[in-house]
């Protein structure tokens, strides 16, 4: 039986990225696979009164299981409440790779879905996210479409991009009008996992595109754009995986700098998986090298969410600049509501 995300408590996209383009800042969206995961969002979230999106790729949702994501992500809105928390939580498919999995998700309680298809011709890219957002939008309590136009180097999912295809500002308003998408990906030099750049020794990876996302911002104005690809693969993580036995060499990110400019201009979401692995294999690997008779889960998986919680809280704080407008989001949403029922 089809579920709606406001019965399990998650809100859509919409008004996170109202306020994220009003505010100077970006929505973190964290990829969630687990249940320390979960968890270390709440904690990091909630401490740091932010908006979060846990976002699901199809690799995810097989690995959980799609009823045990549904219930999990209640499980979280229901831990952040207990904690005294009040921020708003999206469930964000991530690369849905078909109009099947988006609407699957969306029966699921998923509140926000990606269709990407920037890997087809234009015509069908447009022709396919035009079908998600149709059944997305014409849910009573509308589902958040994300697509997207470029193609990052790297893995997507399944999909292998040979060769990254930075984003044709010249298309970006005839995408988005022809298909009513409420956010948009784009290719701005980031790639997917932790080997983002080759750079030799000692030397900085190349800047991003700012002036493909300025030129994005300027033909769609209050638009909201979304940065995948954009962990910065921290040092202090690949050097203690490397130190615990762990190979990692040449790892490299996009800098923090580059982000923090970024959630100041039109990007209202960032998305950020790699860093998390880093920091939970950066974890387990110490206690595994340090206490090499351990075998209780507990005692490598819970250091691995504390650090992952303090990951996410840097992110917020000091990257993304969410931290401090959770609960405002959330009033507004209400509000929203409120106006809603009213008319
Ligand atoms: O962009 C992809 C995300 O990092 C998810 O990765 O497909 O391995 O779950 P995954
Ligand atoms: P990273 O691999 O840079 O964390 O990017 C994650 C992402 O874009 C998920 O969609
Ligand atoms: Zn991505």
């Amino acid at each position: 039986m089809a579920i709606s995300y406001k019965e399990l408590g998650l809100v859509n996209t919409k008004i996170m990225f109202q306020k994220a383009m009003e505010g100077g800042f970006a929505v973190p969206a964290y990829n969630i696979n687990n249940m320390e995961q979960v968890q270390a969002i709440i904690h990091a979230c909630v401490e740091t009164d932010s908006p979060v999106i846990m976002q699901v790729s199809k690799g995810a949702r097989q690995y959980a299981d799609a009823t045990m994501l549904r219930y999990m992500a209640m499980g979280a809105v229901q831990m952040m409440r207990e904690m005294g928390g009040n921020i708003p939580i999206a469930l964000h498919l991530d690369h849905g790779d078909s109009f099947e999995l988006a609407q699957d998700c969306i029966e699921n309680g998923f509140s926000s879905v990606m269709i990407d298809a920037s890997h087809l011709p234009y015509e069908e890219n447009i022709a396919l996210s035009r079908k998600v957002v149709e059944y997305a939008h014409s849910r009573p309590d509308y589902v958040s479409v994300e697509a997207e136009l470029g193609v990052l180097a790297g893995i997507e999912d399944d999909v292998q991009a040979e060769r990254s295809t930075y984003t044709h500002p010249e298309q970006v308003e005839d995408f988005t009008k022809r298909t009513g998408v409420d956010s948009l990906a784009i290719s701005i030099g980031t790639s997917h996992g932790a080997y983002k750049f080759k750079v030799k020794l000692g030397e900085e990876p190349p800047p991003l595109r700012f002036d493909i996302l300025e030129e994005c911002q300027r033909r769609l104005p209050g638009f909201p754009i979304v940065l995948h690809g954009a962990s910065s693969v921290l040092q202090d993580y690949v050097d203690m995986i490397n130190k615990y036995g762990g190979h990692m060499e040449g790892a490299v990110g996009v800098s923090e700098d580059q982000l923090r400019r970024a959630a100041g201009s039109a990007v209202c979401k960032i998305n950020i998986d790699s860093d998390g692995r880093l920091a939970m294999t950066a974890a387990i690997r110490k206690v595994l090298a340090e206490k090499p008779g351990e075998f209780d889960p507990r005692k490598y998986l819970g250091p691995a969410r504390d650090a992952l919680t303090e990951l996410m809280k840097h992110k917020n704080e000091k990257v993304v600049g969410s931290a401090g407008h959770g609960a405002e989001i959330m009033a507004a949403i209400e509000a929203a509501e409120g106006a809603a029922v009213a008319r």
